[in-house]
């Protein structure tokens, strides 16, 4: 097969100039994969920064309320909340390989951001981050955490200002700085080698929750759900269970208000997407009938991409993973469900994962064991989650917040 090539998706779309880039990229991913100590560095570094192997919890009230075996895999315990620890510490870890200095990323909510800005420091790299200026408006607590962290934040006033004029930005950066630069991706998307790289390093998550549930309940799963944007967490889960093909692998994209292009970002689940390049590679994107991209929708805004993984647009194709959907709506009805039963906050991305689970447990057999993917914690959420639950307390905290700050600039322009 095709290096970098998923059936017919994935490749390496990319300016002449980024060539020689991508090429000593491929080698040392290449080298690193290859050799078993850089593995043992990352895992060690996961186990004692990042508090790996995240458990696998037993999620004892919903178990029994859907007489089911309901399992959760807890990536919101990671440093930062989220998976995308796992991803950017090993990136962090070939870039020192590499002998480069400085990272980039793009950030549409600000979540890769943070967690790119954390490795920086960890790592003693300097750091800069790209988003769209609508963007950094809407994220401040976001922006906050990475300037706090030491990255350099710079808004991009271009086009929509919003997440893919940030990449075109970190593009434009890294034809200029490539030499002492890697620009640090945020999921299994984007030229060759970074599907299958991120992949990679989820894989970590898939491969404990095999040994665990092995451990706990002596047997494999028979469903594992898992919400998919770029599909970095799904893909980090479902790899180790790949050749098992009596498990089933259930993808949740993001349904949004409904399926009308526009209206979501489900690329796969309502066959919205068609097959294009952009971005570097090839998959199904949300795009109108000339190729341009549309506009998407979710009350998360990690699931709010036009492109999905291309390794997962195989897996669709070829039948291995079933792709649905969940509208927003399931998908706060959903959190609210998990807080109560489970005392768990669950990031909006991740309860869509929850959402697809919840809406299919009650038709499941006896005998089925479940395994939810918890991608991340919902903290980073509040203002999103206290507003789609219309709470009036938080409204007025938010209120007697603005007036404070009102009054002490009045104050000090006087
Ligand atoms: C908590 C969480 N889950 C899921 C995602 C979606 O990304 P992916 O599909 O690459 O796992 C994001 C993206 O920001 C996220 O923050």
């Amino acid at each position: 097969m095709n290096k970098g090539y998923f059936g017919s998706f994935g490749g390496m779309f990319i300016p002449e100039i980024l060539q020689e880039t991508f090429r000593r990229l491929i080698e040392a991913y290449e080298a690193a994969r290859a050799d078993p100590e850089f593995w043992q560095e990352y895992l060690s570094l996961m186990e004692n920064y990042s508090g790996r192997p995240t458990p696998l919890t037993f999620a004892e009230n919903l178990s029994r309320q859907y007489n089911t075996r309901v399992y959760l895999k807890r990536e919101d315990l990671n440093q930062t909340g989220a998976h995308k620890a796992n991803n950017v510490m090993g990136q962090g870890l070939l870039v020192k390989r590499m002998g480069k200095r400085r990272v980039i990323a793009e950030t549409g909510a600000g979540q890769h951001g943070v967690a790119t800005a954390t490795m920086a420091a960890r790592l003693g790299l300097e750091c800069v981050i790209y988003m769209g200026a609508e963007d950094v408006d809407r994220q401040r607590p976001n922006v906050f955490w990475m300037e706090q962290l030491g990255a350099t934040v710079v808004p991009v006033t271009a086009g929509s200002r919003t997440l893919k004029d940030a990449i075109n930005e970190a593009l434009r950066d890294w034809v200029g700085s490539m030499d002492d630069t890697h620009y640090v991706l945020g999921t299994a998307c984007g030229a060759h080698p970074f599907p299958e790289m991120v992949a990679w390093f989820q894989s970590i998550i898939g491969e404990e929750a095999r040994a665990q549930i092995l451990k706990l309940e002596g047997r494999l799963p028979t469903h594992i759900y898992a919400c998919v944007g770029g599909g970095s967490n799904a893909l980090g889960i479902f790899q180790a269970f790949l050749p098992e093909t009596r498990v089933e692998l259930i993808g949740v994209e993001a349904g949004g208000k409904g399926n009308q292009l526009g209206q979501h970002a489900a690329r796969l689940a309502f066959e919205g997407g068609k097959v294009g390049v952009a971005h570097g590679y090839k998959t199904f994107f949300l795009q109108n009938s000339d190729g341009q991209m549309r506009d998407t929708h979710s009350v998360a805004a990690g699931l709010d991409y036009v492109g999905v993984s291309p390794i997962l647009a195989h897996l669709h194709q070829e039948g291995r993973v079933r792709f649905e959907a969940a509208t927003d709506g399931e998908v706060v009805a959903a959190l609210k469900e998990l807080m109560a039963q489970e005392g768990i906050i669950a990031a909006l991305e991740s309860s869509h994962a929850v959402a697809g689970a919840l809406r299919e447990l009650p038709d499941l057999a006896d005998d089925s064991l479940v395994i939810i993917n918890l991608s991340g914690r919902g903290d980073k959420d509040i203002f999103t989650i206290a507003d789609a639950l219309d709470d009036a307390k938080w409204r007025g905290f938010i209120q007697h917040k603005a007036a404070h700050y009102a009054a002490m600039d009045s104050e000090s322009n006087r």
